[in-house]
C-alpha cells in the first residue's frame, strides 16, 4: 500500500480504511486504557530508587499490545513479532542481518495467517484472510487480495502501528523531561496534552525519513528536478524544522505554538491511516504516566541517550528514568 499507486493503492487502502475510522478507533479506548493501567501498576511495583527504562516498560509494550489485539496476534507470537519489527526499522543492519530479517518475514507472517485460519477471531487478520479467500474463490463483491498482498498488508500495518507510536510516546516524555518549564505548565493545565503531542510530532516525528517511493512523472520542486523513476525519500524531520514554515526557532520544542500544522503523518492519498489511533494511545499514555509519577525525571545526562539505529524511525533506544525523586 505504501508504495502502490493509483487504483492499486485505492484497492489496498479501501480494504483496511473502515477499520481505522475515528469511530472504530474510539471503540479501542477501553482496551488502551486497560493496558495503560496495567503497565503503570507494574512500574509502580518495581523497587523504588531503581532506574527504569521507560521505553521497555511503557512506551514499547503499549502500542505493541494494542496492535496485537487489533490483529489477533496470539501471545506466543508477540515477542518474535516485536523483535522482527525492530529489525525491519534497523537501517544499520549488515546485508546478512537484513537477509535474515527478510527470511523471518517469510516465515512469521505466514505462520500468523496459518494460525488465524485455524483460530479465526474478531480481528483484522481474520478479516483480511476472509477477503483473500473470497477473492480466490471469486466472491466478495470485487474486493481482492493476493497472498503476497495479504502478507505485505499485515507487515505494513503491524510495523507501522508499532514502532511509530512507541517513539511518539518516548519522544514526548523526553521532550517534557528536558523542558521542565513546559512540563510544569502542562501539569498545571496551562498547556493541553494534545498540544504536547502535536508539538512532539512536529519537533521529533516518529518517522524521520521514508524511502520506498519513486516519481511517477518528472516534477520540479523549487527548481530541483526529480526525473520520472527517481527514488524519493520524504523527510518529515526536515519538514518539521523548516524555518519558512515554523519560524526562526523551528528547532525549539515549544508546545505553546498556535495552530501550526505538521507533516508527521504525511499528506495526500498516502496520509497515515493510523493517525487517530496513534494520537489516542499517546493521549491515554502521557497524562496517566505523569499523574502516577509526577516526579518522573531522566536517570542519565541527556547527552548519554542514544537514538534508535535507524534513519527511518526516530526515537530513543532507551529512556532511563527515575519514577520518584
Ligand atoms: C506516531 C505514530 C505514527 C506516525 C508518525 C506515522 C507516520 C506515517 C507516515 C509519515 C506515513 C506516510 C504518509 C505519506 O506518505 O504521506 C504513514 C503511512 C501509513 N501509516 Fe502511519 N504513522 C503512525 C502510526 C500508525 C499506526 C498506529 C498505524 C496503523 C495501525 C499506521 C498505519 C499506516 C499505514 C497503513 C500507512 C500507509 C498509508 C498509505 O500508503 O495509504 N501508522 N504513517
Amino acid at each position: 500500500m505504501l508504495s502502490a499507486y493509483g487504483e492499486e493503492h485505492r484497492r489496498l487502502r479501501r480494504l483496511i480504511a473502515p477499520s481505522f475510522t475515528a469511530r472504530r478507533t474510539k471503540a479501542m479506548q477501553p482496551i488502551v486504557e486497560g493496558i495503560v493501567a496495567e503497565l503503570l501498576d507494574a512500574m509502580a511495583a518495581l523497587p523504588s530508587g531503581q532506574a527504569v527504562d521507560l521505553r521497555a516498560a511503557y512506551a514499547h509494550p503499549l502500542p505493541m499490545r494494542v496492535i496485537c489485539e487489533l490483529f489477533g496476534v496470539p501471545a506466543h507470537m508477540r515477542e518474535e513479532m516485536a523483535r522482527m519489527m525492530e529489525a525491519i526499522m534497523d537501517t544499520t543492519a549488515t546485508p546478512e542481518q537484513a537477509a535474515a530479517t527478510a527470511a523471518q518475514i517469510g516465515t512469521v507472517l505466514p505462520a500468523l495467517v496459518a494460525y488465524k485460519r485455524e483460530h479465526p477471531g474478531d480481528d483484522l487478520t481474520t478479516e483480511l484472510i476472509n477477503v483473500r479467500d473470497n477473492s480466490a474463490a471469486g466472491v466478495g463483491g470485487g474486493a481482492s487480495l493476493s497472498d503476497d498482498e495479504l502478507r505485505d498488508t499485515l507487515l505494513l500495518l503491524i510495523a507501522a502501528g508499532h514502532e511509530t507510536t512507541v517513539n511518539l510516546i518516548g519522544n514526548a516524555v523526553h521532550a517534557l523531561l528536558t523542558h521542565p518549564d513546559q512540563l510544569r505548565r502542562t501539569l498545571a493545565g496551562e498547556i493541553g496534552w494534545e498540544a504536547v503531542i502535536e508539538e512532539t510530532l512536529r519537533w521529533a516525528p516518529s518517522i524521520a525519513n521514508l524511502p520506498l517511493r519513486f516519481a511517477i512523472e518528472a516534477i520540479d520542486v523549487d527548481g530541483a528536478r526529480i526525473e520520472a523513476g527517481d527514488a524519493i525519500i520524504t523527510t518529515y524531520l526536515a519538514a518539521g524544522h523548516d524555518p519558512d514554515q515554523h519560524g526562526p526557532d523551528a528547532t525549539r520544542f515549544d508546545a505553546t505554538r498556535q495552530g501550526e500544522e505538521h507533516l508527521a503523518f504525511g499528506i495526500g492519498v498516502h496520509r497515515c491511516i493510523g493517525a487517530p489511533l496513534a494520537r489516542q494511545e499517546a493521549l491515554a499514555a502521557l497524562p496517566a504516566l505523569f499523574a502516577r509519577f509526577p516526579e518522573l525525571s531522566l536517570a542519565v545526562e541527556e547527552d548519554r541517550l542514544a537514538h534508535v539505529p535507524s534513519f527511518i524511525a526516530h526515537g530513543w533506544n532507551e529512556l532511563p528514568v527515575h519514577l520518584h525523586r
